[in-house]
């Protein structure tokens, strides 16, 4: 009978077997299918396990320090974070086209984890030594990459720890059998940060891709905080639950007229997009309450500086992407 203590216990064993006496890597995203594997990976060999945290800049306020300390402090894993900010930033400069932020991301998330994989590699004692990859796998993704009708490429998608083309490592992959809702379980019973466990999807290449136009420093700053003040006012009326994701989105390259104190201003819009979804293929607009969209627009237009209009995204999916990009 299926129990998160069984099924960590099961996984645990099959992993001391697969591995033995060899290292593992992980890349951790900040999201939770690599944190729960990385921290059943941790159960079962301990110090064998090397995680790698790339930190893109992309992230929102908060998520990459709990990352470092809150789930460095609940599993005792040993991590290596890479600030790998300003190299992101060199390679979005300039860019405002969708798809090639996308390839940028994804591109640059590669060279940098496998630059911190051949460290740690070179570092173990001898490079023979670290011999596999743990990767968060849950089962509808191995149902979906199993092929099917229905592929087309909408948008590239790029996952955290995504694969080197000339794989080189064995792959440990705990989640495989596991749906999302289990993994959370498994989760929290391994003592994982709610915070972590909880979380609602995000997308790898992060904000880049919430920012309509070029990705600057000032952008994402500016971003990272009208998405901070909607995130509270979403967990506070409790909504975390009703609401599959709430992409907030920054029209960079739009400005419109307002007035605030007595003085004209002439900002940014910031796009608030609530989805209801079962599993991001499909999803609908979520009919929000209105007190809670008005402390949202209030606080965001009060706090923000250069942003003076806050608009609500009303389109389901079809024909609207749940992201903006
Ligand atoms: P769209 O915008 O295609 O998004 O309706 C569907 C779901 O996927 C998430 N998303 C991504 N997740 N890497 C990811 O890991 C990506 O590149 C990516 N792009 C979109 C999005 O947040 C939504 O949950």
């Amino acid at each position: 009978n299926w129990t998160t203590g069984n099924v960590i216990e099961e996984q645990v064993a099959a992993i001391r077997e697969q591995v033995g006496d060899k290292r593992a890597i992980c890349g951790l995203s900040g999201g939770v299918d690599s944190a729960v594997a990385a921290a059943l990976v941790q159960k079962a060999i301990g110090s064998q396990l090397t995680c790698v945290y790339v930190d893109h800049g992309l992230m929102r306020k908060g998520e990459t320090e709990q990352v470092e300390k809150d789930f460095v402090a609940a599993t005792g894993v040993q991590l290596k974070v890479v600030d790998a900010q300003d190299r992101f930033l060199k390679a979005l400069a300039g860019v405002s086209d969708p798809e090639e932020k996308r390839k940028i991301i994804g591109r640059e998330f590669i060279r940098v984890f496998e630059q911190a994989q051949a460290e740690i590699v070179a570092e173990a004692r001898s490079g023979e030594d670290v011999a596999f990859l743990v990767q968060g796998t849950l089962y509808p993704d191995v149902v979906e990459s199993g092929g099917g009708a229905g592929t087309a490429n909408i948008k590239s998608h790029h996952n955290v720890g995504g694969l080197p083309e000339d794989l080189e490592f064995e792959l440990v992959e705990p989640l495989r059998k596991l749906f999302k809702d289990e993994v959370r379980m498994v989760g929290q019973e391994l003592g994982l940060p709610e915070e972590i466990v909880q979380r609602q999807p995000f997308p790898g290449p992060g904000l880049g891709i919430r920012i309509v136009g070029e990705v600057t420093r000032d952008r994402l700053d500016l971003l990272r905080e009208a998405d901070a003040i909607a995130r509270e006012e979403l967990t506070a009326a409790g909504l975390d639950r009703d609401i599959w994701q709430c992409p907030v989105v920054l029209l960079a390259d739009v400005r419109s007229v307002g007035v605030q104190g007595d003085g004209r201003t002439y900002g940014h819009p910031i796009v608030l997009r609530p989805v209801s979804s079962e599993d991001a293929m499909t999803a609908d607009w979520t009919r929000m309450p209105y007190d809670v969209l008005a402390r949202i627009s209030t606080r965001i237009t009060n706090e923000v500086a250069d942003v003076n209009r806050v608009v609500l995204d009303v389109t389901s999916k079809p024909p609207g992407t749940i992201e903006w990009e």
